[in-house]
């Protein structure tokens, strides 16, 4: 298994399989126009098949199908169950919108789904329309019932937490997971590319999460898998669980074991990254698997990246690019290199 320069092995690979998305969240997708990844760059089933299967040669244990939102990709369970079948594969989970969850949890969990990270960022409707930009806070919800209904565990609810967005629904979201039988898990607003209304202010940090937490709840104490990347995990006096997500103010790079693919085949090292590696064209143009795995190897060996940590020590810290730069080179969304 390749090693990075900072001791750090591959063991995760996070899989966006679309750049589309039918959600305008205001911290990933404010902008009025996208440039979408042109149809015919996609990875089909077979080549992302082909590239997992030389990943989990490297020593990738763990996949992530995220987009985008990934149920907008075509018969998105055949995929997963071609990848979950790969030799050396231990787990795929998947993070959605939950929006198409009705239709799709059943089948996802018939192909060898076992767990689902739900985004949820306010039980209020109109307040879902506009962190979201869509009326669609109720097929959302009906997204978590069929995940529960179709057995995925441990289902995770996600939220980021905007100051003055929605800072005022920790409780309730807390409550809501609990009630359905999830775990909320808090996330501090990151300036990502894609996050162009980013400000320091409006992020929560995980202290304050906590403690507002504990003042309502009355104590929070650490959970069983507090200080396991990304997810530091609390437990409140009735048993709750829930998790915070310090990607901004407590980075946790020295840990990051992630390798991330676009849907058009270009590999990232971080989320922060500038540039990514072409792995479409030398598939394309008939490497070999052993080929592939010495262009990923190699690729890995030499990584550095610490992306959140390094965004830490700017002095005046802003979005990590402006919307022209971003339409130039969508690689740099959120969306298309994957939440
Ligand atoms: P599990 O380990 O299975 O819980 O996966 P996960 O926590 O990676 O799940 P998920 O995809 O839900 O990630 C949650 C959020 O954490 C993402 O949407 C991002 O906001 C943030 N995040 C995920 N991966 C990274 C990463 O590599 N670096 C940083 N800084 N933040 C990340
Ligand atoms: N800050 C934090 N998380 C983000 N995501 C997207 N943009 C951001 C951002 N600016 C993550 C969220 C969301 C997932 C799809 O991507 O976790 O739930
Ligand atoms: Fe990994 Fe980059 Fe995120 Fe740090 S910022 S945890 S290196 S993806």
């Amino acid at each position: 298994m390749p090693v990075d320069r900072l001791g750090r092995p591959l063991r995760n690979l996070r899989i966006s399989v679309t750049d589309r998305c039918n959600l305008r969240c205001t911290y990933c997708m404010p902008e009025r126009d996208y440039v979408w990844l042109p149809k015919a760059e996609l990875l089909t089933f077979a080549e992302l098949g082909r590239l997992v299967r030389v990943f989990a040669g490297l020593g990738v244990q763990r996949l992530r199908l995220t987009g985008g939102e990934p149920l907008l990709r075509s018969d998105l369970p055949v995929l997963l169950e071609q990848l979950a079948a790969v030799s050396g594969i231990a787990d795929v989970a998947l993070t959605t919108n939950g929006t198409l969850l009705p239709a799709q949890a059943a089948s996802l969990a018939a192909a060898g789904l076992r767990r689902v990270t739900v985004s949820l960022d306010s039980l209020r409707p109109d307040r879902f329309r506009q962190l979201t930009g869509r009326d669609e806070l109720a097929a959302a919800l009906a997204g978590i019932d069929a995940a529960v209904a179709a057995g995925l565990r441990p289902l995770k609810i996600n939220t980021v937490v905007i100051r003055g967005g929605n800072d005022d629904e920790l409780v309730d979201l807390v409550e809501f997971a609990r009630r359905v039988g999830g775990q909320a898990r808090f996330i501090e607003y990151m300036d990502v590319g894609g996050a162009t209304h980013w400000s320091g202010d409006q992020v929560v940090p995980r202290r304050e999460i906590i403690d507002r937490l504990g003042a309502h709840f009355g104590g929070v104490a650490p959970g069983p898998a507090s200080g396991s990347a990304p997810a530091d995990e609390y437990v409140l006096p009735d048993g709750t669980l829930f998790g915070v997500i310090s990607s901004t103010t407590e980075p946790f790079c020295a840990a990051c074991d992630r390798a991330r693919l676009t849907a058009d085949g270009r590999l990232y090292l971080c989320l922060y990254a500038r540039h990514g590696v072409d792995l479409r064209s030398p598939l394309r143009e008939g490497a070999t698997d052993a080929e592939l795995a010495q262009l990923i190897g190699a690729t890995w060996l030499a990584r550095e990246a610490r992306g959140a940590e390094e965004r830490l020590a700017l002095a005046h810290r802003r979005p990590l690019a402006a919307a022209p730069e971003l339409r130039r080179d969508p690689h740099l969304e959120m969306h298309t290199r994957g939440g």
